[in-house]
């Protein structure tokens, strides 16, 4: 059983990661933390990080940009395995979070679904193959509540089609503001925001004869709180060192 410390439980990803492992004898979380108080959950809800005694193996943390310094800091004292879920970090966080990981364990990822990690993979090995032949396009679409476009999840699909590409890529955000054909080193990244979509994204690949979509449908925000979960039995006892969703798919294709 993996004994988790969930950062910013209360929350909605905190509530579907309570819920996935309540009654659950592969996952306990021991206490939380969070700065709203809680005593509805059966594990106590701290909002100061201090007063937590209880031992643990990992923490998981779905809460704020600013909150991620605070909830490292604690990380690197309990010298536990951190598990960054919270996106939008500023460069600084971002590099404080690297830096930690050169005394303790740190995994991040801006998509915690084992689906989208997979997609960036195919996407991978799609544009060996296909590029410079095929133009690429991203598109992604969320619900209207959704603050930042294009998603994290579209740049980090565009992040790993430019890893297999020696020219010099350039990501084209929407349109609007360009009036030219587009050259071949382009990604282009587009956005649609409505109604309820959890997340979609799609990368096309599209030459003059043929279109190769390789897509990804989120149905709930049970799939980021799955993938968390995975991500907290693949980390309990790592050694410290950076790791991503592409170390877990590694263990599926052998790599
Ligand atoms: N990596 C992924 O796959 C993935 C998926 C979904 C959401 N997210 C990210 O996770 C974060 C949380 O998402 P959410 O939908 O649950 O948001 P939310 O706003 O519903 O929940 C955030 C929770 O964090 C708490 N919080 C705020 N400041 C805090 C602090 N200083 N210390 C402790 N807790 C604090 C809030 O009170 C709230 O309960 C966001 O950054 C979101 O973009 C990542």
């Amino acid at each position: 059983m993996v004994k988790i410390f969930l950062n910013g439980c209360c929350g909605r990803m905190g509530k579907a990661i309570a819920n996935l492992c309540y009654n659950n004898p592969d996952y306990k979380i021991v206490a939380g933390g969070d700065i709203i108080e809680n005593n509805t959950y059966d594990f106590p809800v701290y909002t100061s990080l201090n007063e937590c005694t209880e031992e643990f193996d990992v923490i998981i943390d779905f809460s704020n940009a600013k909150a991620v310094p605070t909830i490292l800091e604690f990380a690197l004292n309990r010298k536990k395995p951190f598990i960054c879920c919270t996106t939008a970090l500023s460069d600084e966080t971002v590099a404080s979070i690297l830096k930690a990981s050169e005394t303790i364990p740190v995994f991040k990822s801006a998509n915690m679904s084992l689906g989208i990690n997979m997609m960036v993979e195919l996407c991978k090995q799609a544009t060996r193959i296909l590029y410079p032949e095929f133009d690429i396009e991203i598109v992604e679409a969320h619900h209207n509540r959704k603050l930042d476009a294009p998603s994290g999840t579209a740049i980090m699909i565009a992040n790993g089609i430019k890893e297999e590409i020696d020219d010099n890529v350039e990501y084209v955000y929407d349109r609007h503001s360009v009036n030219k054909a587009r050259s071949k080193n382009e990604i282009g990244i587009s956005s649609i925001r409505g109604g309820n979509i959890v997340g979609e994204h799609s990368a096309m690949f599209i030459s003059d004869e043929e279109i190769v979509t390789i897509s990804h449908s989120a149905q709930t925000r049970d799939v980021f709180a799955k993938g968390a979960l995975t991500a907290a039995k693949f980390m309990a006892g790592k050694e410290k060192g950076y790791y991503t969703m592409s170390d877990v798919i590694a263990q599926y294709i052998g790599e």
